[in-house]
């Protein structure tokens, strides 16, 4: 049997006792030998080899092609084909989870398994397909250019979770897809902690010379505040040049032209201006600093509005009290916020209108009423303590924590080889989003600072907080959070309908 590939055990459940040290030697002893894969059963345990392995070639898709998951060596190949196959033979949507902490290498295999189903499908070479599979394969760099940033611990870190639905034909084609985008860790947008750096996108803008005159740019991260806090402007294996003409391709091959392009860059530009504009105590009041004026202007050409708009969005609120709806000035300090909130809900936007595209890219055709099969891939953003953790991270923390709970009770029920199930400590019951978990305190700047109840089956279900709602954002317009629970919720119902545990 290829489990035992004569460097420890293939299968930790085949070690002989299962205990912490043993299971950590098992990994070093298969590591250190080049064999960064080993199972629990179905999951598979990857370690980041941090270099390129000569193991994703062709040679090796065909050697998992249409396989056993037992009958080869450990890995992630082997998942992507199981997947494939229950889906291909027994019609069955199937779904794979990735978890892990940052920098684990989530985002890498989740690409992995991209490129070998690309590898294993459209053996006809239909056209349209190969237009999906080139679609689905080149919106990644696209999603990572302005949902990754470089942190301390990966340079290139997702900062949003990511949920793929591939949708196949009844041959086994990929014929479509949709993406599920949440939790993007807005907070970055306007502060970055010591050596770390905003979304690659705002490099990527200021690297391009031929950007920089049109949009009132200079090429130096320095020059701006939403992208001089970190105090790095490079990462190491990141090519931010390069990067930018990738991406511009990439949007040309989801099908954007050339001014909703050029818009999208505005739109970026028009957020680096906005960080350097200043505010000063005007009275009780807040005025735009003079030496922001002509930072207020070129937002107002990038963003397509009055620059007069911009100074009142950003100087006054509108409450709505008693039916009426009245102007109050702000305080600087409160303007300050106000420019914050008003920077991260246009990258928000944008980057939500961004998936929308890609989504539109890659919506299947129609089946004449046939629903096909898909196989979801779930790249969640990892665990991470920092010094000061956004809010964001906080919410994310958690959703891997659910996660991994989550998954702990979907392993629970099924049979160990040696025939000791494992027990079960928490078994999600059918309550749904009603039930309540922890109490949290969202920082000033963030949902308007108030206490979220945390629910206890639903990681995202505190953004359907009505507080929420019910606070005075200084904002003419909050963005709308929506259903974006919606993916994990999905996901929790369907495993626990195959799990008989509701119904
Ligand atoms: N299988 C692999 N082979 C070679 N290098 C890898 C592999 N997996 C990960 N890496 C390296 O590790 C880096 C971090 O991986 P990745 O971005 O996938 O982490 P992540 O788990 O998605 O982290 P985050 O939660 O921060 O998004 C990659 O940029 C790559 O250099
Ligand atoms: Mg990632």
């Amino acid at each position: 049997m290829a489990l035992h590939d004569n460097v420890g055990v293939g299968d930790f459940v085949l070690l002989d006792r299962i205990t912490k040290d043993s299971f950590i030697d098992n990994l070093e002893k298969r590591f250190k030998a080049g064999r960064i894969y080993t199972y629990i059963g179905e999951v598979c345990v990857s370690v980041n080899p941090y270099r390129q392995m000569p193991i994703y070639g062709q040679d090796k898709v065909n050697e998992y092609k249409g396989r056993e998951l037992f009958e080869r060596a450990p890995h992630i190949f082997a998942i992507a084909d199981s997947a494939y196959r229950s889906m291909r033979t027994q019609g069955k949507d199937t779904c794979i989870m990735i978890s892990g902490e940052s920098g684990a290498g989530k985002t890498e295999a989740s690409k992995i398994i991209m490129r070998y189903i690309a590898a294993v499908t459209n053996v006809n070479g239909h056209q349209e397909v190969e237009r999906v599979k080139n679609v689905l394969i080149q919106s990644n760099c696209v999603l990572e250019a302005f949902g990754n940033a470089a942190t301390c611990r990966n340079n290139n870190s997702s900062r949003f979770g990511k949920y793929m639905d591939i949708q196949f034909d009844w041959k086994g084609d990929p014929i479509g897809g949709q993406i599920e985008n949440y939790l993007l860790e807005k907070s970055r947008v306007v502060q970055q902690q010591k050596n770390e750096r905003n979304f690659h996108a705002f490099y990527q803008l200021i690297s391009d010379d031929g950007q920089l005159r049109q949009r009132d740019l200079q090429k130096s991260p320095g020059a701006y505040f939403y992208t001089n806090q970190g105090g790095v402007s490079k990462a190491d294996g990141i090519n931010d040049k390069n990067d930018y003409n990738t991406v511009n391709s990439a949007l040309k091959l989801l099908g954007l032209h050339d001014a909703e392009i050029n818009t999208a860059w505005d739109l970026v530009a028009g957020i680096l201006h906005l960080g350097n504009v200043t505010l000063s105590a005007d009275g009780e009041g807040a005025k735009i600093a003079h030496s922001s004026r002509s930072s207020v202007e070129a937002v107002a050409k990038l963003l397509q509005i009055k620059s007069s708009e911009i100074t009142k969005a950003l100087c006054e609120r509108a409450i709505a009290a008693g039916g009426n709806v009245v102007q109050k000035t702000l305080t600087s300090g409160q303007a300050m916020y106000a420019k914050d909130a008003l920077a991260k809900a246009v990258y928000e936007r944008l980057f939500n209108w961004l998936v929308q595209r890609i989504n539109e890219a890659i919506k299947p055709g129609d089946m004449n009423g046939y629903k096909g099969t898909v196989i979801g891939v779930l790249d969640i953003y990892g665990f991470e303590i920092l010094d000061t953790n956004s809010f964001e991270q906080c919410c994310i923390n958690y959703c891997n924590e659910k996660l991994q709970q989550l998954f702990i009770a979907l392993r629970g029920p099924q049979e160990l080889a040696h025939g000791r199930p494992i027990p079960i400590t928490t078994v999600p019951g059918t309550e749904e989003l009603n039930d309540t978990g922890p109490e949290i305190q969202a920082p000033p700047d963030e949902l308007g600072g108030g206490r979220y109840q945390l629910s206890t089956n639903n990681p995202f279900a505190i953004f359907e907080n009505p507080e929420y709602h019910a606070n005075e954002i200084p904002f003419p317009n909050p963005p709308s959070w929506g259903p974006v629970s919606s993916v994990v919720t999905k996901m929790m119902r369907w495993i626990k309908l195959k799990l008989g545990w509701s119904s």
